[in-house]
């Protein structure tokens, strides 16, 4: 997957990935696997899912199996330092009661003045990379999710790449808004079951405190800094048995940082009038992250031909603690099963689900078999969903 130069190790990696994709299940080489895609009338393998309908808007389904992937390994990182409902009620009108009980959010963390995103995307892929078993030399492509990368360009994948020392691997970023993890596994399974990767680093990174409009009510109590990170291999403790993503730009507006990109490049007056801060229209987001969850989920079980009853838990993107409940109630998913992550971390965007994930699993939630229903929804709009089963502990 990666650059590099004609190393004999480089040589001995690209052989194994040649040997690696040819015995992948299915016996489908790395061009095999795309005529079998691309063909509708193959025959699917046994057990695949079948191709989504096709709506107004792009959804992007899985259409066959071959090979497998799963999540290897997993990691997390939160700054120390807490913004606490009272400090937030120190600058805006508003109060600990008024977002305890809109939000359920009760403080959030905040990232250093001398890190970046990278610092934490660092963080939490080098916990995934111990959990994983795997050295940076393993990993052949690494995908950052996030909204607020250190710089424009280049991307913070390369500057994760550099901390790692992971110089075998490819490196860019997604910008999926919340959704991003969620879009980086859904790449990741892809690059590991056509054999174009034996193992991707996909991390959900974010400082969004630098981003957030301290004098806004409306958005300030939301957002909170954090980093997860997990390593989709062939194998692994949570083996990746759906993928789906999918997006509508019709309704671009409803989450935006409007300036600085090439519309309204960076001048006196976008600073002047906040236009580098974060925009939300909260109402109108909060019934599009309800409906486009729900429609994902809805959308994988009846793809693997599972019901809300098969689901052991499902891991929403943790926006705002109403948002989570509805998702559970409206997939028919008891609140229990429902992973409720926002209270002491908030609003991490692309963080959140590996974040509430690993959380979850360092909680001893899970049990060999269980399978879990993971969604996200952001800015784009996009949404994603998978669902894993859990595997022995090693
Ligand atoms: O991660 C993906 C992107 N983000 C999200 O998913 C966030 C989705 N949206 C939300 O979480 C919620 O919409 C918010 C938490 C942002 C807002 O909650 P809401 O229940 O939708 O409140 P609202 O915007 O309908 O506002 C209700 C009232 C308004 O007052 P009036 O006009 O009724 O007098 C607001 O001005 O609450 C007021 N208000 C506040 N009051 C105290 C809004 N923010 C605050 C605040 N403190 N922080």
């Amino acid at each position: 997957m990666a650059g590099g130069g004609t190393c004999p190790e480089r040589v001995r990696k690209v052989r194994e990935h040649i040997a690696y994709a040819r015995s992948a299940k299915g016996g489908q080489t790395r061009q095999g696997y795309s005529a079998l895609v691309n063909n509708e009338a193959t025959p699917r393998v046994p057990g695949s899912i079948a191709p989504t309908t096709r709506s107004t808007t792009s959804s992007c389904g899985r259409h066959t199996r071959v090979g497998t992937s799963a999540i290897a390994g997993l990691g997390y990182y939160l700054p120390k330092d807490v913004i606490t409902n009272a400090d937030l009620s120190s600058l805006v009108d508003t109060s600990d009661e008024w977002i305890t009980e809109r939000t359920g959010i009760h403080s959030r963390r905040r990232a250093d003045k001398l890190h970046a995103t990278s610092d934490l995307g660092f963080s939490a892929a080098a916990a995934a990379l111990e959990d994983a078993h795997l050295t940076a030399d393993d990993i052949d492509m690494i995908l950052v999710a996030t909204a607020t990368p250190d710089s424009p360009v280049p991307a913070t994948a390369c500057i994760v790449q550099k901390m790692l020392g992971a110089f075998g691997a490819a490196a860019m970023d997604i910008n999926a808004g919340c959704s991003g993890f969620l879009y980086g596994l859904h790449t990741a399974d892809a690059l590991v079951r056509a054999g174009a990767a034996r193992h991707v680093l996909v991390i959900g990174a974010e400082i969004l405190t630098r981003v957030t409009d301290y004098s806004d009510r409306r958005t300030c109590i939301l957002f909170g800094d954090g980093a997860g990170a997990c390593v989709v291999s062939a194998r692994g403790v949570f083996e990746l048995l759906y993928t789906g993503a999918g997006a509508d730009g019709t309704q671009l507006d409803l989450i935006s940082i409007p300036a600085g990109g090439s519309r309204s490049p960076a001048s006196n007056a976008t600073v002047a009038e906040r236009q580098h801060y974060l925009k939300l229209d909260g109402g109108r987001v909060f019934r599009q992250a309800v409906r486009r969850m729900v429609e994902a989920g809805h959308a994988a079980l009846a793809a693997t031909g599972l019901t809300s009853d098969d689901i052991a838990w499902a891991i929403p993107h943790q926006a705002n603690a109403r948002i989570i409940s509805a998702v559970g109630e409206q997939l028919g998913i008891a609140v229990p099963k429902v992973v409720m992550d926002v209270a002491e971390v908030g609003n991490t965007s692309a963080a959140s689900v590996p974040i509430a994930l690993a959380r979850a699993r360092n909680a001893g939630s899970f049990v060999a078999g269980q399978l879990i229903l993971l969604l996200a929804f952001g800015a784009g709009l996009t949404w994603a969903c998978q669902i894993v089963r859990v595997g022995e502990a090693r």
